[in-house]
C-alpha cells in the first residue's frame, strides 16, 4: 500500500524544513516519534556548532531518525559538513543543484540526500545526479516556491520519469489533509510533504499571532513583496493580510534595506532587526508589528481549522488516508 513508509521512515509524512527556525527539535521530534520524517531547518547563515546544537537538542527527544533542510541559495559548505558528521537520516536541499560531490560524501556518512525540486527539468537533473528522493513543490505551496506549475500536473511528469527507479517521490503544496494525501498517492506519490499544517501546531516555533492567522486566513497570494534585498529572484506564497493587501503592487526598486524597523527576532541565536518586507516569519522570540510581517501559507490553508499537536496531524494523515483508502476506494 502507498502510504506506508519511505526512507526507512513509519511513514511517508514530510514535514517540510520550515525557515528561517520554525521546525526546531520540538516539532521535529514530535513528528519523529509519531512515525513521520521531521526536518530542521539550517540556519542561511554558516553555523555549524550551532546546528550540532539543533541536532543534538533534537536527539534528547526523540530517539527515532530525523533530518536537516538546507536552502542552497545561501552560505552551507560547513553547515553541510555539520549535518554529515552528525550521520542524520536525511539531508533535504531546495533551491540549488545537487552536486557529484555532495552525494558521495552523503552516501559515505550513511545520510540520504532529498531535493526538493518545482519543475520537471529540475527533477531530471535530480534523477541523473542520483539522489535518494525527490520532492516535487507545486505553485500552491506556502513559503518560497521555486516552480510555476500546479501539483496535479507536474507531480504524474515526475513519477513517469522516475519509473521503477528506486527514488521516492514526495507531493508538496496545499496538502493539509488525508485528501490531499490520497490525492498525492493517487498521482504517483510515495509520500507527502506538508510545511503550512506544520506551522499551525503546538510544536512549532512560530509566533502565536502567526498560527492565529493560519486558522482565520482561506486566502493566499503567489507574491513577490518579501525579503527582495537578501533573497531576491524567490517568490513566495504568503496570506493575503490587510498589510498585504496594501502593499502587494510594492514598486519593483523598493524593497526592505531602506525601510522602517517594525520588530525584533532571535533567529538560531542571533538577534536581528526585522525590516518592513523582509522575509523573516515572526516567531515566538518575535516583538512589533507581527500583524505586518510575511506570513508564509500554502493554497491549503482554508482547510486548517485548529492548531493540533503535530503528532497528531501525523495520525490523522496515516489513519484517515486508509480509512479513505479502504472504505471508499477499494471497490470491495
Ligand atoms: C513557513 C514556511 C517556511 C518554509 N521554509 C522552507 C525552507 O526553509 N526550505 C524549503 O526547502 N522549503 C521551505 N518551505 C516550503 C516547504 O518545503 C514546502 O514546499 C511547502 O510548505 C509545501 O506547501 P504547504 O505549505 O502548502 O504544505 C517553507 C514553507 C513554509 C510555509
Amino acid at each position: 500500500m502507498g502510504w506506508r513508509g519511505i526512507l526507512g521512515f513509519e511513514y511517508g509524512i514530510v514535514q517540510a524544513p520550515l525557515g528561517p527556525d520554525i521546525s526546531g527539535p520540538e516539532l521535529v521530534a514530535a513528528v519523529a516519534n509519531a512515525g513521520g520524517l521531521g526536518l530542521l531547518r539550517a540556519p542561511d547563515w554558516e553555523s555549524p556548532d550551532y546546528l550540532r546544537e539543533l541536532i543534538r537538542k533534537t536527539r534528547t527527544l526523540t530517539d527515532k531518525p530525523f533530518g536537516v533542510g538546507v536552502v542552497l541559495a545561501f552560505p552551507h559548505k560547513e553547515n553541510i559538513k555539520a549535518i554529515l558528521d552528525e550521520k542524520v537520516a536525511v539531508l533535504q536541499i531546495s533551491w540549488g543543484e545537487c552536486s557529484q560531490e555532495l552525494l558521495l560524501e552523503a552516501r559515505r556518512a550513511g545520510v540520504k540526500v532529498v531535493l526538493q525540486v518545482g519543475s520537471f527539468e529540475e527533477a531530471k537533473r535530480a534523477v541523473d545526479a542520483g539522489v535518494d528522493a525527490i520532492i516535487v513543490q507545486g505553485l500552491e505551496a506556502g513559503g518560497h516556491v521555486i516552480g510555476q506549475e500546479g501539483l496535479i500536473a507536474l507531480l504524474p511528469r515526475v513519477v513517469d520519469l522516475v519509473g521503477d527507479q528506486d527514488i521516492p517521490v514526495i507531493a508538496a503544496g496545499g496538502i493539509v489533509d488525508a485528501r490531499g494525501y490520497v490525492a498525492g498517492l493517487a498521482l504517483g506519490a510515495q509520500g507527502v510533504c506538508l510545511g503550512t499544517r506544520f506551522v499551525a501546531t503546538s510544536e512549532s516555533y512560530a509566533h502565536p499571532t502567526y498560527k492565529r492567522k493560519l486558522i482565520e486566513a482561506d486566502q493566499t497570494e503567489y507574491t513577490n513583496v518579501f525579503g527582495r534585498a537578501r533573497w531576491p529572484g524567490a517568490p513566495h506564497r504568503v496570506l493575503q493580510t490587510p498589510f498585504f493587501n496594501q502593499w502587494r503592487s510594492l514598486p519593483l526598486h523598493e524593497n526592505e534595506a531602506n525601510q522602517p524597523v517594525i520588530g525584533r527576532s532571535t533567529i538560531h541565536g542571533v538577534e536581528k532587526e526585522i525590516r518592513q518586507f523582509a522575509g523573516t516569519v515572526p516567531n515566538l522570540t518575535t516583538t512589533g508589528d507581527i500583524e505586518s510581517m510575511a506570513l508564509y501559507a500554502g493554497e491549503g490553508v482554508g482547510l486548517i481549522e485548529e492548531i493540533l499537536p503535530a503528532g497528531e496531524v501525523v495520525r490523522g494523515l496515516v489513519e484517515g488516508a486508509q480509512h479513505l483508502i479502504h472504505n471508499k476506494f477499494s471497490g470491495a
